[in-house]
């Protein structure tokens, strides 16, 4: 029989430590941060526990719903996108830590409505990233960002929401996989807690993440080669026929995901621009700048193929930028092929 010591094994640990999430973020935050923004991270953790365990029941009621005995497949899947999107604004709004959120949802920015306080921070965020993903039971994830407001005296307008990745104070995201994990960086390294189910707390399972110097893995969808220019076309070439033997080739279709695999073991992700699409598919402001924010964070580094995302001013809040982020010189690569093929 195990017994309950044994069981305690199976729980994440960190030098032998049980160390909560909300425990982590009171002791490594600094002082002049251990307020709005600690609450702000704390509740983007238990949304990831609320979208965690919607996104599990999806999944069963799928199977159920094969059985014959309730089917809510396809619809309630396709809402998903939308669940999670109310869950961070019902979580958030009145809270009085925000002064605005984005979120890839929503055309407009989300206002905090008048009846609550307006906080000094912004958060930006894609509900569910990979959400195509969902039917196949493949792991999507939630990304966010979050910014302080650039005048207390006037917070909440859009200028708030249009800040270059470089001024982020915060990043993260929550990955629903074989098990749920967050990852966030605040500036002072990336670090992972795994959700233990059980227990619905998440716990430190990785401190300072780092790209490993041997990266094992390069990730875009070949088959948008078709429409990719010479540069991306050799560089994709390189990676598969020049460069490193070892490195092998996945790519899932959840950008979170196939970045949290590319930081565990090392490697680069590219969502290029096309000749007919120049800015590709992925939203700057709350997929691809929180992202370029953890990877620097994490001695890696995010481009737009010529230069640093978190460089970039985003003049809308759902614009679009192609993406190669990971391993600091896979990604250096990628730009010096596209200069090298550009016309
Ligand atoms: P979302 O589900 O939030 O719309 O994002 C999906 C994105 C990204 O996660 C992924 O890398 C990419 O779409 C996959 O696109 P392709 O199917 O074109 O490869
Ligand atoms: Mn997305
Ligand atoms: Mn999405």
């Amino acid at each position: 029989m195990t017994s309950p010591i044994n069981d305690l094994k199976n729980l994440p640990t960190v030098d032998g430590k049980f160390i909560t999430i909300e425990r982590f973020l009171l002791d490594t935050q600094p002082q002049y941060a251990r307020g709005d923004l600690t609450a702000i991270l704390y509740d983007m953790a238990l949304a990831g526990k609320i979208i965690s365990s919607q996104t599990r029941r999806a999944g069963l009621l799928d199977v159920l719903g094969l059985a014959g005995k309730i089917n809510v497949q396809g619809e309630s899947q396709q809402k998903l996108d939308l669940i999670a999107d109310d869950i961070i604004v019902r979580l958030m709004d009145h809270t009085g830590r925000l002064a605005a959120m984005v979120t890839e949802e929503r055309k407009e920015f989300v206002r905090i409505p008048e009846k609550y306080r307006k906080g000094s921070y912004i958060l930006v965020y894609d509900p569910l990233d990979g959400s195509s993903n969902i039917d196949t039971n493949v792991s999507i994830g939630t990304i966010f960002g979050i910014y302080r407001v650039l005048d207390d005296d006037t917070p909440g307008i859009l200028e708030d929401c249009l800040q270059p990745g470089r001024s982020l104070v915060a990043a993260g995201y929550i990955l629903y996989g074989t098990s749920t994990i967050l990852v966030y960086s605040a500036g002072q390294g990336v670090h992972s807690f795994t959700l233990e189910p059980s227990l619905g707390e998440f716990l430190l399972s990785q401190e300072n993440m780092r790209f490993s110097d041997e990266p094992d893995f390069y990730s875009f969808n070949h088959a948008a080669g078709k429409t990719w220019d010479k540069g991306m076309r050799q560089y994709a070439k390189w990676l598969r026929d020049e460069h490193d033997p070892r490195l092998s080739y996945r790519y899932i279709g959840s950008m979170v995901a196939d970045f949290h695999r590319n930081l565990t073991h090392g490697g680069v992700f590219c969502y290029p621009g096309s000749p007919e699409k120049p800015n590709g598919k992925i939203r700057l402001l709350y997929e691809a700048a929180p992202l370029a924010f953890l990877a620097e964070h994490a001695g890696g580094y995010g481009s737009n193929g010529e230069k640093n995302l978190l460089e970039i001013v985003p003049s809308d809040i759902h614009q679009r930028t192609p993406v190669f982020i990971g391993n600091r010189y896979l990604v250096e690569k990628a730009e010096e092929f596209l200069a090298k093929y550009k016309e």
